[in-house]
């Protein structure tokens, strides 16, 4: 929650303040639109009639501390200029720090005087980021507000205009946010939760009308050639945000003495146990690729070799066996490499798995993630068979232990017991294990086991808790 605090106050010319008795007196307001404009007037009446000294606060609206440990974040989008009006919940800018990105709303109603920072500065917490002429109100000093508007004499239409004022929809900053992004005006929705609040999900039921849960389009797209331009001089570039952050990890990983174990797997069962249950998810809204299927029966043996799901205690004295399975994701998103994890497998089922990996695939895309999204990862998988690739060579995530690549599933030929060539559904996978505390064999019993559960579907049933 944003904390800022008045810093400075403005004193208004004499000349203004006669401006605003003259707007009292012959404010008559009639559409909606023009509400906000009612309530500064009736708030700078306030300030006018309750000091000798005639004046209309200014605000600096600081970064405040968005947890994480965040220190700095990277703006990376303004929703607002110079000069113009926003009210309280209004969406001021958006943000990103190396663990999710944020969108600032205001605290305020007011005007915003002065934007502190261009697009992609790096703003550390604490520092102003607008500052913004308030009509004195923020959600601190609602009280205030209906004192003030009791003292103020105003006509009957300026009455019913400001009990619309007043009305403010019920909702999260967050929900407030989302319809202004999707151009919906939230005053208009009725929401489904106490007192009429305005839900996320009334926000998703309106965007998408009857439809189904929306699934984003498959990233596995044949490569087209395109003719780049190639740039006359050399060009240089600042690392920051999530490339920064990669830079950060991937060079701590360098630390660690990888151990590197490879094997394909025969997935042709799993094919076909995913096509059959497709449409049972599709009940549920869940388009279900293999990956959920392949998480938990991750998560399965995990609970075999614990040890692939610990890290290094800081001293390098102990083995921290952790006693979840928050098994990260790789997710390639326009905005770079990000790695939200899905919390407690071991306690979710195929389908809550599928939910998850949706959910973090849709808000990665989207620049959405929550820094809770981000943080607690216990072990890695990245599927860059979504993409194309038989092998990777996947680096740890430290303080991980260990990370999984899977490759793409291709049908190839292959003997089956029989000794009869058959069409097989094959998939590689490239393990990488911190070999300062774990073995090779360790390493190949766990691919194993995967692969055990994997290739006959039914075991996973047989042994899931
Ligand atoms: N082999 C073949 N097909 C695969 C596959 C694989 N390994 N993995 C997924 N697919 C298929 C899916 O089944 C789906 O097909 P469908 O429409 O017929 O069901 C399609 O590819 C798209 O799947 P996707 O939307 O990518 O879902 P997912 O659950 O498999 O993967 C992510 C989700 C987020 C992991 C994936 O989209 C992604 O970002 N992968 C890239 C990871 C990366 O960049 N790794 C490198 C890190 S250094």
């Amino acid at each position: 929650m944003i904390k800022s605090r008045i810093f400075a106050r403005r004193f208004f010319h004499t000349a203004r303040c006669k401006k605003v008795d003259f707007l009292r007196k012959s404010c008559n307001v009639r559409t909606l639109q023009q509400c906000s404009q009612i309530k500064s007037k009736i708030l700078f009446v306030r300030h006018f009639h309750n000091s000798r000294n005639s004046w209309m606060p200014v605000v600096s609206f600081n970064l405040s501390d968005i947890g994480e440990g965040i220190k700095e974040v990277e703006l990376t989008e303004w929703f607002v200029q110079e000069g113009d009006e926003v009210a309280q919940f209004d969406s001021i800018c958006e943000v990103k720090s190396d663990k999710a990105s944020v969108t600032i709303t205001s605290r305020f109603d007011g005007v915003i005087k002065k934007l502190h920072h261009e697009v992609d500065d790096i703003v550390l917490v604490g520092q102003a980021l607008v500052d913004i002429e308030t009509s004195g109100s923020s959600d601190d000093d609602n009280q205030d507000e209906e004192e003030v508007s009791e003292k103020v004499i105003v006509d009957r239409d300026d009455e019913e205009n400001i009990n619309l004022i007043t009305k403010k929809a019920l909702a999260s900053p967050a929900v407030r946010s989302l319809a202004k992004k999707n151009s919906l005006d939230i005053s208009t929705i009725q929401g489904s939760g106490p007192d009429g609040r305005v839900l996320k999900e009334d926000i998703l039921n309106l965007i998408k009308g009857s439809d189904s849960k929306p699934v984003r389009k498959p990233t596995i797209s044949p490569p087209v050639p395109v003719s780049a331009t190639i740039p006359a001089e050399d060009k240089i570039e600042p690392i920051k945000g999530i490339r920064k952050v990669m830079l950060v990890n991937m060079t701590e990983a360098n630390k660690i003495p990888h151990f590197g174990y490879n094997d394909e797997y025969d997935l042709s069962n799993l094919v076909s146990v995913r096509k059959d249950l497709k449409h049972e998810a599709k009940k549920h809204d869940i388009k279900l690729s293999y990956l959920p299927f392949i998480l938990k029966a991750v998560s399965m043996s995990l609970s075999q070799y614990p040890i692939l799901n610990s890290s290094i205690s800081d001293d390098m004295e102990n083995i921290i066996y952790k006693s979840s399975h928050n098994i990260g994701i790789a997710v390639d998103s326009p905005h770079g490499l990000l790695l939200p994890c899905i919390k407690d497998v071991q306690n979710k089922s195929i389908l809550e798995v599928a939910h998850e990996v949706i959910r973090l695939q849709n808000a990665g895309l989207d620049n959405k993630l929550h820094p809770n999204d981000l943080s607690g990862g216990t072990f890695s998988i990245s599927n860059i068979g979504s993409i194309g690739g038989t092998y990777a060579h996947p680096v740890i995530f430290p303080p991980q232990v260990a990370i999984g690549a899977l490759g793409k599933i291709q049908v190839l030929p292959r003997y089956d017991r029989e000794g009869d060539l058959r069409k097989a559904h094959i998939m590689c996978v490239s393990w990488s294990a911190d070999h300062r505390i774990i073995e090779g064999a360790t390493m190949s019993r766990f691919s194993n086991n995967i692969k055990y559960l994997l290739e006959d579907p039914s075991r996973m049933v047989f042994y899931l808790k």
